[in-house]
């Protein structure tokens, strides 16, 4: 089994890599920001509490989050490995994550970073709100806020696994299909050290 992380900042790809790469390799995809959404489109409760912290570009409590994707783990097993994307946002959630996974006798192979400017991003996100309907893309204040929750509850995340020697940075300025090429290899690469 070989699990990994695509990691970044709002807008930075990691939900257009993460459809290539489960083609790819058959990952099981596991977006908390996509199960969130779900949650608002059904009306649940959950998804009532997120609405409003999603809205003004806050972080869901880690108890939630944490506890969506233990509820996906257990629902999936024997696949041949988890893509998380917009998970682990915190460093609190990356602890439970890797005790989940020491739980179920795997680890995290490889967290790969995507390294996009700042003003690429909100670029991208005031691009995107013209299509995607996410009523945190629309507001330039939220995006703004999104940055700033990234750097400051977001980034400690990539220390944690420095200090494990999973994090590998990748530009993530180019074209979508560069940028995979670019990521396949340095997937392709670890999945070899981990076999
Ligand atoms: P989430 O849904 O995870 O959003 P995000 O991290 O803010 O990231 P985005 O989905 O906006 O960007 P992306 O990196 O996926 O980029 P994309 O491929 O779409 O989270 C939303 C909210 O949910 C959070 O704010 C929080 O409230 C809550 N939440 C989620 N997870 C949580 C957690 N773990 N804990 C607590 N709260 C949580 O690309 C962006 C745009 O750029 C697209 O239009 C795309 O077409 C375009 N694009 C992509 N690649 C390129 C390229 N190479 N060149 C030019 N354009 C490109
Ligand atoms: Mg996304």
């Amino acid at each position: 089994m070989f699990n990994m992380i695509l990691f970044g900042p709002p807008g930075s790809g990691k939900g257009t890599q993460s459809e290539k790469l489960i083609e790819k390799y058959r990952f099981k995809h596991l977006s908390t920001g996509d199960l969130l959404r779900s949650e608002i489109a059904r009306k649940t409760p959950l998804g009532l509490e997120a609405k409003s912290l999603m809205d003004k570009g806050q972080l869901v409590p880690d108890e939630v989050v944490i506890g969506m994707i233990s509820t996906a783990l257990e629902a999936n097993p024997g696949v041949s490995g988890f893509l998380f994307d917009g998970f682990p946002r915190t460093t609190a959630q990356a602890e439970a994550l890797d005790k989940l996974l020491e739980f179920n006798k795997t680890e995290i192979g490889a967290v790969v970073a995507l390294l996009v400017p700042e003003d690429e991003l909100i670029a991208r996100m005031v691009n995107r709100a013209k299509t995607s309907g996410r009523s945190d893309d629309a507001d330039e204040n939220v995006q703004r806020n999104r940055l700033e929750v990234y750097k400051r509850d977001t980034l400690p995340v990539a220390n944690h696994y420095r200090k494990k020697d999973k994090v590998v940075e990748l530009n993530g300025v180019g074209t979508v299909d560069a940028i995979f090429r670019e990521l396949c290899s340095v997937i392709d690469q670890k999945m070899r050290i981990h076999e």
